[in-house]
């Protein structure tokens, strides 16, 4: 999803070796992770407003500012674009240039008046050049700096932002101001980052985590005017607001790739801190589940008599698994929705109803427009989130932080495990507020989850077995993924994964369904993944998938089966065996998806492709 960032220094005030321009191409660069199909900078230097912007990756930018140089400034703004409206092209990237080429406009989001907003300026004679809804943000602020703002670009935003609908992040500059950026923002990300004698924008910190790591968090509707020695927030109607400060706890070097071949191979690496670190800090000195963050009256919280989750892509596996468990533990029934059909089925729900917002990014706006439509139907929501000050936990009745740092790679692996840590935890404390569970009942339970790191650390340890296999199945068209039970969501995890990065068809079933249809697509040579349950687990679980994997293996099919260690039964019908630590059955999928993660990350390597940004993905998918 878009990329936004800004900075404003001080001429002379402190001896600088970087410029304007620097700051925002590093930043950029450090955005990438987001998604995008285009980039463009705006800098203002002498009085006039320079821009370069080009179709594709930073560094096709950084060919063009090559060929030909923007002047030496310290005010600029830069943007990658992923395309709503309007294709990939030259023109249709940010900056959006203005009234003679004196007003430079960048823009996230979704203006959803917009092509009402661009007949009305039609109609007053003015022309467009782009297909762009930011083009139209771009003329209408203008045409109100122009007239009725009387050439303030902080009233005229306030006048521009009034008459938008929909989702924005914009950043302005004018040649007439050689000095600021202002900026609006509503329900799209936008954070202000502080630094001595300069100051900078960003869609979220990492656009400027090189150079300060003191933020200022904004609030939705609100527009922000920095100079290099302050900033000053106010509404949409002019009143001053204040934002909340923070200090980023992650360095530069946490989003770097720190050695490995992509940063999803990283992050794959960076699981077992992820689930450990998820798990610090949740017990009381007795040792009782303590979610400070869950600060819903506990009675809310016994009266509640039903959970629906909520979350898109990854994270709604994550939630799929997490029931298994949440019913098991509260016995409350729970439901896992896909965000964007949530709201549209006239969903049952009432101030009984708990609704778990499930999310990496906090900024998923299919998420996040589910979560209003619960709140105001009267339901309790718990964010569990990976960015902290996002808009999902902002939004939220209470806020639960999985702790995996920053995700940059597409493809969400880490957040996964973590998201299915803090699931489990939030399902334990409710066990453990409603009586459902005896308290060592809870223990044993946050035992295990304790020694799930290093088990983790174990699957990775052996993952060269696992690569050979993606490598050595790099020329398959199609892998099937099949489990029960937990082992479900994991199969429909693993098959997204491959899908994303390796652009091959992969599906997921439940085991059991295979039978009633999917058999069907077995034949010779076909890969197929199988995730057996514990057979120190039900029985009937285990030996019913033992039982499908003869099934396939006699039509034909290569079985790639993820076995728990010791489990004998499994090896006469596998073509390849990948054991996996002992665990229980609950906390297998913290297991059993990391193979499936490694699996896809080779077998993409091996076709060429670029693991942490796929073709028309966007890390955070911040439009409906
Ligand atoms: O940031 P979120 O967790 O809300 O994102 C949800 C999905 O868009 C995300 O999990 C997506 O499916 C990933 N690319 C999967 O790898």
């Amino acid at each position: 999803m878009c990329g936004i960032v800004g900075y404003v220094g001080q001429p002379g005030a402190v001896d600088r070796e970087y410029y304007a321009l620097d700051v925002v191409l590093e930043g950029l660069r450090r955005l990438e992770y987001r998604g995008y199909d285009s980039a463009g900078v705006a800098v203002v230097a002498e009085g006039a407003v320079e821009h370069r912007k080009k179709a594709g990756k930073v560094a096709a930018l950084d060919a063009e500012l090559e060929a030909s140089p923007l002047p030496h400034s310290i005010l600029g703004i830069g943007h990658t674009r992923w395309a709503t409206h309007g294709g990939p092209t030259d023109p249709n990237a940010h900056p959006h240039v203005v009234d003679n080429g004196r007003l430079a406009v960048v823009h996230n989001g979704i203006i959803e008046n917009f092509s009402e907003l661009r007949s009305e300026l039609s109609q007053k004679g003015y022309n467009f050049v782009s297909d762009t809804d930011t083009e139209v943000a771009a003329t209408l602020l203008a045409d109100h700096y122009n007239k009725d703002a009387a050439r303030d670009l902080t009233v005229a935003m306030r006048l521009t932002s009034q008459r938008l609908e929909g989702a924005f992040t914009l950043l302005a500059v004018h040649a007439d101001h050689e000095d600021r950026i202002v900026a609006a923002r509503r329900n799209s990300p936008l954070v202000i980052g502080l630094g001595e004698h300069e100051n900078f924008l960003g869609s979220d910190v990492s656009g400027f985590i090189d150079y300060t790591k003191q933020a200022v968090e904004m609030g939705n509707d609100q527009i922000v005017t920095i100079t290099a020695e302050g900033y000053e927030i106010t509404d949409f109607e002019g009143n001053r607001a204040e934002g909340r400060p923070f200090e980023v706890k992650w360095d530069a070097a946490a989003a770097e790739k720190g050695g490995f071949s992509s940063f999803m191979d990283k992050e794959i690496h960076d699981q077992p801190a992820a689930v450990r670190d998820t798990l610090l800090g949740r017990l009381d000195e007795k040792g009782r589940l303590s979610l400070d963050e869950v600060h819903i009256d506990e009675s809310v919280l016994r009266s509640v008599d039903k959970i629906v989750v909520i979350a898109c892509g990854t994270a709604a596996y994550a939630g799929q698994v997490a029931r298994y468990a949440i019913e098991h533990w509260c016995r409350i029934p729970t439901e896992v929705e896909l965000a964007h059909e949530f709201r549209y089925r006239d969903p049952i729900v009432n101030e009984k109803t708990l609704v778990v917002a499930l999310s990496q990014s906090g900024e998923t706006m299919d998420t996040l427009m589910a979560i209003r439509h619960a709140r105001e139907q009267g339901a309790k929501v718990v964010a569990i989130c990976n960015t902290n000050g996002s808009s999902i936990p902002r939004e939220s009745d209470a806020s639960l932080y999985t702790h995996a740092g920053p995700e940059i790679a597409v493809a969400s692996t880490k957040a996964f495990l973590a998201q299915i840590t803090a699931a489990y935890l939030l399902g334990l404390y409710l066990a453990q507020l409603r009586g459902n569970m005896y308290a060592d009942e809870i223990a044993d339970v946050l035992d295990e989850l304790q020694k799930m790191p290093e088990k983790i650390q174990e699957v990775i340890d052996a993952e060269e077995q696992v690569k050979k296999l993606g490598t050595d199945m790099s020329t398959s068209s199609s892998v099937l993924f099949l489990g029960r039970h937990v082992g479900f969501p994991v199969a429909l995890e693993g098959a997204l994964k491959l899908k994303e990065i390796a652009y091959i068809h992969a599906e997921g079933f439940a085991a059991g369904e295979l039978k009633h249809g999917p058999i069907a697509l077995i034949e010779e040579g076909q890969p197929v993944f199988v995730i057996v349950p514990s057979p120190r687990g039900r029985d009937s679980l285990h030996s019913k998938v033992v039982s499908n994997i003869q099934e396939i293996r006699a039509r034909g099919a290569i079985t790639i089966v993820i076995a728990e260690e010791g489990d004998e039964s499994v090896k006469d019908y596998a073509n390849h065996v990948i054991t996996v630590p002992q665990a229980p059955t609950l906390l297998q999928p913290l297991l059993a998806t990391v193979p499936l993660q490694v699996f896809a990350c080779a077998l993409a390597g091996a076709k060429g492709y670029d693991v942490d940004q796929p073709r028309n993905l966007a890390k955070s998918v911040t439009v409906e």
